[in-house]
């Protein structure tokens, strides 16, 4: 398949990594279907240029409707399909029916309308899908290098790491019963631009409240694994158009960084952040020293450093402030 021929469908796009997945084939000038529940295109607008964003065919659907999926694919003539549409940890908390609902049966209905245009005789790329770490806690880590290796057994502590298991598992019957060759990516604590809702949002608001000048606080301080949403939307694109047969899962390689470290790099771009920006002593409930084994099958794996990554997000939020753009509610901060 040549790049030319290539018709994306982004799920989820209006939220952070789908407004980056988005951004990135836009950028290629590939023909991209922009799925989502949702008609707030904050996060689109704030990382894309208005002629990127008019070169974009925005679809408001349900994934949890298996018609409205089908339609998108069938409708764009779509080949690739990145699935990122999902509720995040406090929401699949507060309503775990809904969250069953939209991350496992959404993810069913994405796999059964791919299904069903191979059944048509449509060539598609492998379905590529956000899992998360969440699908370990963090006792799954070996014990005695303390690090997740890539065939850890998963012992998940909260219904939205489950959710995600479950789909883990759907890919690998798809693959088994239909011939549908997937790739689950699992991310750890994404940051950048459009990070502003979700368990691991605290590093980016805290960046969007040093560029406000507010005093934040990130509710955790221990060790994670960082990917730059930037990143993940590149690996994310280069997995479908090199993900091979298989159901294959990999763990999303990273930067390991702790609260000291974020204020550091906070600091370094927003001087004098310090002084507003701290973190609670407490670890997340996640592993943070992960492998990411088979993540070579997708080339060169995009790692922006991570002083870099905060400062690059520093200079698209200022841009926005002085803009009038950047809104500090709908990062859960104090309003102007
Ligand atoms: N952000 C992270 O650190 C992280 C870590 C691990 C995994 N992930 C996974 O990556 C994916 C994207 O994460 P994100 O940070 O961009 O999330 P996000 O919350 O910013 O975006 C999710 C998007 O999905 C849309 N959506 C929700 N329900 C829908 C439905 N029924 N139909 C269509 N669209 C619907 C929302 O409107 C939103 O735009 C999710 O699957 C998430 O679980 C994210």
């Amino acid at each position: 398949m040549t790049g030319g021929e290539e018709r994306w469908l982004v799920t989820g796009a209006l939220g952070c990594i789908g407004a980056w997945t988005v951004r990135a084939l836009v950028k290629r000038g590939a023909p991209v279907t922009a799925f989502d529940l949702g008609s707030d295109t904050r996060r689109l607008d704030q990382i894309m240029t208005g002629d990127e964003r008019a070169s974009v065919n925005a679809v408001r659907g349900d994934i949890t409707e298996l018609a409205a999926i089908r339609a998108a694919i069938d409708d764009g003539g779509i080949t690739h399909v990145v699935h990122l549409a999902a509720l995040q940890v406090p929401f699949c908390r507060a309503d775990p029916p809904r969250g069953a609902l939209v991350n496992v049966l959404g993810t069913v209905n994405v796999f059964e309308a791919v299904k069903a245009a191979t059944r048509a005789g449509r060539t598609m790329a492998p379905v590529v899908y956000t899992s998360s770490i969440a699908v370990y806690s963090s006792g799954d880590v070996d014990p005695v290098s303390g690090r997740l290796t890539a065939d850890a057994v998963s012992h998940p502590v909260n219904h939205y790491g489950v959710y995600k298991a479950a789909n883990e598992g759907n890919a690998r019957v798809y693959w088994l019963d239909d011939g549908i060759p997937s790739v689950g990516l699992r991310p750890m604590t994404v940051f950048g631009v459009g990070r502003d809702q979700g368990m691991t949002s605290g590093p980016t608001k805290a960046i969007v409240a040093a560029v406000l000048g507010q005093r934040y606080t990130v509710p955790f301080g221990g060790p994670t694994l960082f990917q730059y949403a930037a990143d993940a939307a590149e690996l994310l694109v280069a997995a479908a158009q090199r993900g091979g047969a298989g159901a294959t899962v990999v763990n999303m390689p990273g930067t390991v960084a702790d609260g000291a470290q974020l204020v550091d790099a906070i600091d370094a771009a927003v001087p004098g952040a310090r002084d507003l920006i701290s973190f609670d002593p407490v670890d997340l409930p996640f592993p943070s020293e992960i492998d990411a084994d088979g993540i070579e099958a997708f080339g060169a794996v995009p790692i922006t450093p991570f002083a870099e990554g905060v400062r690059e997000s520093v200079d698209i939020y200022r841009r926005l402030a002085s803009a009038g753009r950047l809104d500090a509610a709908s990062h859960g901060l104090e309003d102007g």
